[in-house]
């Protein structure tokens, strides 16, 4: 409490100009802000860990009362939020807030595997999670292409397995304690028995398949190299590595994958397949199955529960497995947890999949399965988790990915189901994402600064005007180009936003219609003109000139909406001529070009109805 409230003045004093006492004030009479916490905290902190607080600002002071430090967390983060500043200068309204998490397990799965994302990154962005009371980490931190846990045990996991880039154990304990003082656990992840590639550099014999195997760093397609499930000495192993890896991480959970077994190398190794045929073992989920409760009682040795990605065809696995739910299947997580089974919801928090905030802000946990589940099975959902898989991130533009839209999933976490007003969320992620910025995240400033390097000047506005209304394709669009981790992302869809606002608030003012139309024409003239800068602009770089069919589309899909407006202002149908030729221009500009999007083409086709029809 003693970091956090030295942290929370800091940021007081820097928002506000004031100079704030550096100690407590030793009249609490005289205390203009009270922080009472009432318990200490847990020694580690559980998923059951009381978050709730109550906060009172009155004239005479704000009076902030929680049974946990993590609980005062919590509410240091709203008083912040509250502050306010106008011509006069700054202050808090007088407010009565009692608040709780709707959900204990409020999470973000960080990648490092795919790409590396060090411990700095981490740690900006742990700050941001803390922000919005995001409360679980989840690295994974291993897959084929990079094993990042630096192990003495089997050192030629990292020395061969990572390209040099892991995690000591000293920065992982480091990390840990600044993600605990922050109210966030971190939790584990060794994805296995798949997802192993970078394990069998250096130890092939714990494959399914003979060796050797070299670093395989293609961020496509599903791997078939497999631990052997079926020999002593790869649960020795198993049981040196996980106790190495639960020493460094005091959470109670760690996760063991489980995901995308292809089963390739098993079913073509004969003494694999004998093994299951004397187990009675029918297929290859049978043959998980009998992995995981082997991992299960490693871990739990260690003093660990294990968590899995969830799996619909792994009967017989036992309640006390947390399952972590990614599928999209009606009715498999309510059928989860009427087994007995706790779960946390990954699916439709995607984040690398490139959806709207709005899209992940209704996505409920409990979705439509809550109607069928008692109110004790639907606690057994303890959360969420968004997911941030690593194929097109980098510590240049990883916030971007995450953030503003991450706000929004920690809102869906922590919020009553009841609060899902999509454009009062907007109105405030616009607050929270500069919010965010100013704790240090860079998910406007690196757009801004990747802009200029790929351009090759600072002199970039016309090229923002053009990035401003570009998405990345999305749903995994980009998988087909097959990158591997050595592809530099370094191209106008790496530093375009995941939603473009300009284009969602283009959108909203098209549909509210007419009473917009003065807006709405400059703003297509400036899409239509900022070719003339922004041509040249795209040739005199050899990193843009793929994008020179976007600047031209944003142009040609402008003029059309002119077109559309000024058939609008007429007041007579547009001919059906000229609305088929519009039809196929946009048809066009819709197609992804450079793996990205050009997001006003919608907007400007409900135009052209309009236009067609011959009125708003
Ligand atoms: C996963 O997305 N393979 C868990």
């Amino acid at each position: 409490m003693e970091a956090a409230t030295a942290r929370m003045i800091r940021r007081l004093s820097v928002k506000t100009g004031f100079s704030l006492p550096g100690g407590p004030e030793p009249d609490a009479a005289k205390a203009t802000l009270v922080l009472d916490c009432q318990h200490a905290g847990e020694a580690v902190q559980s998923v059951r860990e009381d978050e709730s607080y109550h906060l009172a600002v009155t004239p005479q002071r704000a009076h902030l009362t929680a049974p946990t430090p993590v609980g005062v967390l919590r509410g240091m983060e709203t008083f912040l939020q509250l502050v306010e500043r106008d011509s006069q200068g700054f202050s808090v309204p007088s407010v009565r807030i009692d608040d709780h998490p709707r959900f204990p397990w409020r999470g973000l799965l960080i990648d490092v595997a795919r790409h590396w994302i060090p411990a700095d990154v981490l740690k900006r962005n742990i700050d941001g999670m803390a922000a919005v009371k995001l409360n679980v980490l989840h690295l994974h931190l291993s897959d084929d292409q990079s094993f990042r846990v630096e192990s003495r045990k089997y050192p030629l996991l990292q020395e061969k397995g990572s390209d040099g880039h892991y995690f000591t154990q000293a920065e992982l304990k480091d990390l840990i304690a600044y993600a605990r003082d922050r109210g966030i656990r971190v939790v584990p992840e060794l994805d296995m028995p798949a997802h192993t590639t970078s394990w069998f550099v250096g130890y092939p014999q714990y494959a399914s398949a003979p060796g050797p195997y070299p670093l395989d760093r293609r961020l496509y397609d599903l791997h078939d190299p497999t631990l052997d499930p079926t020999r002593e000495e790869v649960y020795t192993f198993l049981d040196g590595l996980l106790g190495e890896v639960a020493g460094l991480f005091p959470d109670a959970y760690f996760h063991v994958g489980g995901d995308e077994v292809t089963g390739r190398h098993w079913n073509a190794n004969p003494r694999i397949v004998a093994f299951m045929k004397d187990h009675s073992m029918k297929s290859d989920d049978d043959l998980q199955t009998y992995f995981t409760l082997r991992v299960r009682a490693i871990a739990q040795k260690h003093g660990k529960q294990i968590i899995i990605w969830h799996k619909t065809q792994t009967p017989g696995i036992p309640a006390d497995v947390l399952m972590d739910y990614w599928g999209q299947g009606a009715g498999e997580l309510a059928d989860t947890v009427r087994a007995g089974n706790a779960a946390i919801v990954s699916s439709g928090y995607y984040l690398d999949l490139i959806r709207s905030a709005e899209f992940h802000y209704r996505n409920d946990p409990l979705g439509d399965d809550a109607a069928s589940l008692t109110p004790e099975q639907q606690t057994r959902v303890l959360g969420g988790e968004a997911c941030a898989w690593s194929e097109w991130m980098t510590p240049e533009n990883i916030d971007s990915r995450l953030w503003p839209r991450l706000a929004a999933i920690a809102e869906r976490f922590w919020s009553p189901q009841d609060v899902r007003d999509v454009d009062s969320m907007y109105g405030r992620l616009a607050v929270v994402s500069n919010h965010l910025r100013s704790l240090g995240l860079t998910h406007v400033s690196n757009y801004q600064l990747m802009l200029e390097r790929l351009a090759g000047t600072s002199d970039v506005d016309s090229l923002r005007t053009l990035a401003d209304v570009l998405e990345p394709v999305k749903n995994g669009g980009r998988e087909q180009y097959h990158y591997t981790t050595l592809t530099p992302l370094n191209r106008l869809v790496d530093a375009v936003r995941p939603e473009s606002d300009t284009a969602r608030i283009f959108a909203r003012q098209v549909k509210q219609g007419r009473e917009n139309q003065d807006t709405i024409r400059r703003q297509l003239q400036v899409w239509r003109d900022c070719r003339k800068a922004l041509t040249p602009l795209l040739m005199q770089s050899v990193l843009l000139h793929e994008d020179v069919p976007l600047a031209e589309d944003l142009s040609a899909v402008a003029q059309s909406g002119l077109e559309a407006l000024g058939y609008l202002d007429a007041g007579n149908p547009a001919p059906q001529a000229w609305w088929e030729e519009q039809t196929v221009l946009l048809d066009l500009a819709a197609k992804p070009h450079a793996e990205m999007l050009l997001m006003i083409v919608n907007p400007v086709r409900t135009l052209m109805e309009a236009a067609r029809r011959g009125s708003w």
